[in-house]
């Protein structure tokens, strides 16, 4: 029976190959943790943000574990570090926060996505 085989071949052959691609189209790119590194350095951000420390800032740490369960975490703190929102400091005097040197899009999303994976 031809059109029985047919469905057969889809259901075996076609959807998982489609699945399979689709899995693979939605992989995100991997982090560069030494290009966010670098990029945190030179944008002085790492004197105010520990990985793990707090300083006058958070720490990467606790960032990333505050927006665990946020699926707009990145667009959110990519927003926060180009357009230099007020923040409030620990001793209650508020300043522009400072955004990161580099402009490339790609350089910013990796940086925060690195933050985020912290
Ligand atoms: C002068 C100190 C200082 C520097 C420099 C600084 N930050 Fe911050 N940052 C803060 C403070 C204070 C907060 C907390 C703001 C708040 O809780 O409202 C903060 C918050 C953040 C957050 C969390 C924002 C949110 O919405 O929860 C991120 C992400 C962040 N900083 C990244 C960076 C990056 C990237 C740089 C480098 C371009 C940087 N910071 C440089 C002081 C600083």
């Amino acid at each position: 029976m031809k059109s029985r085989s047919s469905i057969i071949t889809l259901l075996f052959g076609v959807i998982p190959m489609m699945v399979a691609f689709s899995a693979v189209a939605a992989e995100p790119e991997p982090i560069d943790a030494n290009a966010a590194i670098k990029l945190a350095r030179s944008s002085s951000c790492l004197r105010c943000h520990g990985v793990n420390k707090k300083k006058e800032g958070p720490s990467y740490k606790v960032i990333a574990a505050f927006y665990a369960n946020n699926k707009d975490a990145e667009d959110v703190l990519i927003e926060h570090v180009t357009t230099g929102p007020k923040v409030k400091f620990t001793d209650g005097h508020k300043e522009s926060h400072k955004s990161l040197a580099d402009k490339n899009p790609e350089q910013i999303r990796n940086l925060i996505r690195w933050i985020l994976a912290q």
